[in-house]
Formats: C-alpha cells, sequence, structure tokens
C-alpha cells in the first residue's frame, strides 16, 4: 500500500525509521554487554568512549525518528489501511513501552554526564563508583527493558 513517508527494509509495514530504530536497539544492546565486559576486565577507557558513542548515537536516531513519526505518523501503517487506525492492543503495548523508553531517555544521559563529571580522566574506580554502578546498572536495565518492549510493539503494530 502506498502509504506516507518511506518504507523500511525489513519487509513489513513498518516505515523506514522504524526499522532502523529496531535494528539499532539490538546494536546498543551488544554495545552495552560489551562495554561491561570492558569494565570487568579493567578497560574503563574503552567503556568511557563506548558509551559516550553510544549516548550521542541514541540522542540522534530517537531525534531522527521522532520527527519522521510527527511528519508522517504510524498509525495507518499499523491498521494497515490510509485512514486506518491502530487496534487497542497495540496501543496498551505502546503505552507500556513508552513508561521504559522516556525514563531511559532521561536516565541514560545523566548516567553518562555524571560519569564525565565525577570520574578522573583517565576514568578509574573512585568516590563515584558506588553511585554509578547503582544507576548505571539501572539504566542498562531499563534499556534492555525498553527495547524488548519496543520489539514486541514492532511484532504487534507491524507484523500481524
Ligand atoms: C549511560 C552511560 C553508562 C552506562 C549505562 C554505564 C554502565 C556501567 C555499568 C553497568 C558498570 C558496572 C559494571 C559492574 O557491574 O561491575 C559501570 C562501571 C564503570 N563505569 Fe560506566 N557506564 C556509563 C558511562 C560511563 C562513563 C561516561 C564513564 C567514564 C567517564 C564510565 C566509567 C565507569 C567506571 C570507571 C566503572 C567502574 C566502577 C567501579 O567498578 O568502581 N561509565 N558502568
Amino acid at each position: 500500500m502506498d502509504f506516507p513517508g518511506p518504507d523500511g527494509f525489513l519487509g513489513t509495514r513498518a516505515s523506514l525509521m522504524l526499522d532502523v530504530v529496531v535494528l539499532a536497539m539490538a546494536v546498543v544492546l551488544v554495545a552495552l554487554a560489551w562495554s561491561v565486559l570492558q569494565v570487568k576486565r579493567g578497560n574503563f577507557q574503552l567503556h568511557k568512549w563506548t558509551q559516550v558513542g553510544l549516548t550521542v548515537a541514541l540522542i540522534v536516531a530517537v531525534l531522527a525518528f521522532e520527527i519522521e513519526m510527527r511528519l508522517y505518523g504510524w498509525e495507518e501503517r499499523s491498521a494497515g489501511e490510509l485512514g486506518g487506525q491502530a487496534s487497542p492492543l497495540t496501543w496498551q503495548v505502546l503505552y507500556v513501552h513508552l513508561v521504559f523508553a522516556v525514563t531511559s531517555f532521561f536516565l541514560w544521559p545523566a548516567v553518562a554526564w555524571r560519569a564525565l563529571r565525577r570520574f578522573p580522566s583517565p576514568p578509574a574506580p573512585g568516590e563515584h563508583s558506588r553511585s554509578h554502578i547503582f544507576w548505571a546498572r539501572l539504566a542498562a536495565i531499563i534499556m534492555t527493558l525498553t527495547a524488548v518492549t519496543g520489539w514486541t510493539f514492532y511484532c504487534v503494530a507491524f507484523v500481524r
């Protein structure tokens, strides 16, 4: 069907940026796991730059994604017809996803910003460690839940 805006490449009804973000979340989780592994090995500098890169990439991706959603919408694609509306289940899954996504959007950059300000350069364990380990682990868990609920939304909205 000829929906407004660019089509995605995964062969579903979703748009280009939806497909980009769905794939990007998988890359983010793998990079996050690798980055935490670097901490365990004492490679704090590598952890730092991976996390800073992820933070910038996430902000850029979310902005591009939001612009596309505001310009072209997603409900018609979800419904599968022009002028159609998304199902009640799709909205319920979206609200659950948004709770985690909005929390991530604020928590993640805050954790990165505080780490940059409070760890020494080059980074090493210190006074900020206790706080960072608590908030950074929470940010990592919420980011994982953002991805899982995001993939669920994608399947319910654009694949069924
Ligand atoms: C959103 C961004 C970040 C996340 C999600 C994150 C995640 C984590 C996690 C989960 C740990 C604990 C690993 C464990 O369980 O032992 C950790 C440790 C650490 N992170 Fe980050 N990190 C972020 C940004 C940064 C930045 C920007 C720096 C450097 C400026 C940094 C420096 C460190 C250091 C030095 C440790 C080791 C702390 C210690 O064991 O005493 N992190 N990080």
